[in-house]
């Protein structure tokens, strides 16, 4: 008998203790979500971050760790680029992307798709089309797979990458130069009658640059002007510590706020490296390979000092501000990354360089630029 009630009362222990354990973890990850960045900045915008393919594949479950307690939003950072999805022509290949979008739908998250038409990463059978009828049929059959395939799971899309150069005249690609220059409100109509749901996204850079920032501005008016749907501009914001000014990113908020579109900041990162470009004058193209290897344009291969960490901290704390201050006007901020280690800023445009853009650093710890921002008075109830 006694054993028995010795067996019993261990029994409810046991339970009792595996319970309280089982509760704490639910609690703790609770409380952790609580403290995070997009509980942080909930009322005000959606908070994203791009992921990799390590990431969505489940081999870097740290990065996925932060990803899914500290945002709720995601953009692959390659994984949906034709040149990965469609790399031969009617070859899709969706094992990574599938898995990109169960993440988004399991921890309900705001799940952009990027990029459907862009001239860069394209496949190689693209580049080499000449004619109307061929890239028009491979456009249609990229868009209806892809957006067929994550209807409902898949909440924005970024149509259209990159279509202008800095002066705001076409970029000629292989688009432009096959299907002429309505190409852009046609893959925007093809997309609104695919998925009537998702938002449709014109997404570039440098649109802090006036004439660049026109462009788009006359297309989503145009746009507008002939009720061809489109939801937001993406200003993909790779920036630098003084470049571009608050002034010139709260105009960027303003002139397309009065167009009627949502603005999201859908690639934000911020140099702290040397830019070549500044160097060097604008008429080098793009090859910066003599640069490589040179420690002035790589001073900080080890660790990033403690006073400019302080000037990443407070320029990401004043570009916040701003974005606050016009929290109404905007829908999302997404980060181009999750640790530094991982940024594409340490390849490009430098090859081998150690940049430090993003608010958690090497070894996933978040820096200060993170802690200024949690810091940053938001309205939370
Ligand atoms: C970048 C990725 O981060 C890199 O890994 C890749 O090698 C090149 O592309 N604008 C965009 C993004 O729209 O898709 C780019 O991403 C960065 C610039």
């Amino acid at each position: 008998m006694n054993k028995k009630l010795n067996d019993v009362v261990f029994l409810f222990l046991f339970c009792g203790i595996v319970c309280l354990i089982g509760c704490n973890n639910i609690l703790s990850e609770k409380s952790n979500k609580s403290r995070s960045l997009s509980n942080h900045f909930k009322n005000h915008f959606h908070l994203g971050a791009a992921i990799n393919e390590n990431t969505i594949l489940g081999n870097d479950n740290k990065s996925k760790e932060i990803v899914v307690s500290e945002f709720n939003s995601i953009t692959p950072e390659n994984s949906l680029k034709w040149m990965f999805i469609q790399p031969l022509p009617g070859k899709f290949d969706f094992k990574v992307s599938d898995k990109y979008v169960n993440i988004g739908s399991k921890n309900d998250m705001y799940t952009v798709g990027h990029a459907l038409i862009w001239h860069a990463q394209l496949a190689e059978f693209m580049q080499n089309i000449d004619n109307k009828e061929e890239t028009l049929f491979h456009v249609k059959n990229h868009i209806n797979t892809l957006m067929n395939r994550y209807k409902g799971k898949i909440d924005a899309w970024d149509v259209v990458n990159e279509a202008f150069e800095e002066d705001g005249s076409f970029r000629e690609s292989v688009f432009y130069k096959n299907l002429g220059q309505n190409y852009i409100e046609d893959v925007f109509v093809l997309a609104a009658k695919v998925d009537p749901e998702a938002d449709l996204i014109y997404n570039d850079y440098n649109l802090y640059k006036r004439e660049k920032r026109l462009a788009v501005i006359n297309m989503v008016n145009k746009f507008k002007a002939n009720g061809i749907k489109i939801d937001g501009v993406g200003v993909q914001a790779h920036w630098d510590l003084n470049t571009p000014s608050i002034n010139e990113i709260e105009n960027i908020i303003l002139d397309f706020h009065e167009t009627g579109i949502l603005v999201s900041f859908t690639e934000l990162d911020i140099s702290v490296l040397p830019n070549p470009w500044e160097m060097v004058g604008a008429e080098v193209n793009q090859n910066f390979s003599k640069f490589e290897g040179d420690p002035k344009m790589n001073p900080y291969p080890n660790e990033l000092p403690n006073n400019i960490q302080d000037k990443l901290a407070k320029r990401y704390e004043d570009i916040f501000k701003l974005f606050l201050k016009h929290s109404d006007k905007i829908d999302r901020v997404t980060f181009w990354g999750v640790i530094d280690k991982y940024s594409w800023l340490n390849d490009w445009p430098i090859k081998g360089r150690t940049n430090y853009p993003l608010l958690f650093d090497k070894d996933y710890k978040s820096k200060k630029a993170y802690y200024k921002l949690l810091e940053l008075k938001t309205n939370q109830n």
